[in-house]
């Protein structure tokens, strides 16, 4: 089946501290936005994109991946969820509900092919994510005296973290997205707003090296990784 990605990057990229947004900061020498493009246009059965700009955003127009047949854009929310839901109200008007979508960060250029494989042909749930085992033993803190502290260790084999993509259908995220954000639920990601109302999206083990780039360290990670892959 053909399949949609949204790709969130409407955010303005506070944490990087750079003049411009982090998804236009040059990684490779292309701006981080590109090289995603790139990368998701490179998937075999991709129906369209739908990229969630900021209404201020400048940038977008200039990208090689701007002008592709496959790309459409509309403009973002407040938060990440709100530019997702822009972009499934778009595909809502040209789509049928059981299309599936994938949404995939912008801050995630590296992420490889056979993760996206894996994640579109892991049929067991109605939704999936790919997500990583952790690797480091977790605590969880809590203040004492004015610092954290540590209260718990949890058990490691128990804690996953999500990435992206994250596969659900069209309608069903859309629906279940809107009344999160109606109710005034906390959504940092699709598999989020599904479990709230239910849904146990499957964890698909992915790769260590699709990384987020959010802080400047990660940007020499990312450049590192995607030399290493098309070396
Ligand atoms: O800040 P963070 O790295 O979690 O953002 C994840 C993605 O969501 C980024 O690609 C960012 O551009 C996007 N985003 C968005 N709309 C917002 C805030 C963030 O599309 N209002």
């Amino acid at each position: 089946t053909d399949y949609w990605v949204v790709v969130p990057a409407a955010g303005v990229g506070k944490r990087m501290g750079a003049d411009r947004p982090k998804q236009y900061l040059p990684l490779l020498g292309r701006p981080l936005l590109s090289l995603t493009l790139r990368n998701i246009l490179s998937w075999p059965g991709l129906a369209g994109v739908v990229v969630a700009l900021s209404k201020d955003d400048e940038f977008f127009p200039h990208l090689k991946e701007a002008s592709h047949p496959l790309m459409h854009t509309v403009i973002g929310g407040a938060e990440r969820a709100d530019s997702v839901l822009s972009a499934l109200e778009f595909l809502a008007q040209r789509e049928h509900g059981d299309t599936p979508v994938l949404v995939h960060d912008a801050a995630r250029p590296c992420v490889a092919m056979e993760d996206i494989s894996a994640l579109l042909h892991s049929q067991v749930a109605q939704t999936a994510l790919l997500a990583r085992q952790a690797s480091d033993t977790v605590k969880r803190g809590s203040e004492i005296s004015g610092v954290q502290c540590v209260e718990q260790t949890l058990d490691r084999k128990q804690i996953w973290l999500a990435q992206t993509p994250q596969r659900a259908p069209l309608a069903l995220l859309r629906s279940c997205l809107s009344q999160a954000l109606q109710q005034g639920e906390a959504v940092t990601d699709e598999a989020s707003a599904l479990e709230i109302f239910g849904h146990s999206p499957q964890l698909v083990e992915g790769r260590s090296d699709n990384i987020k780039v959010t802080h400047p360290t990660d940007i020499v990670m990312a450049e590192t990784i995607l030399r290493l892959r098309y070396a």
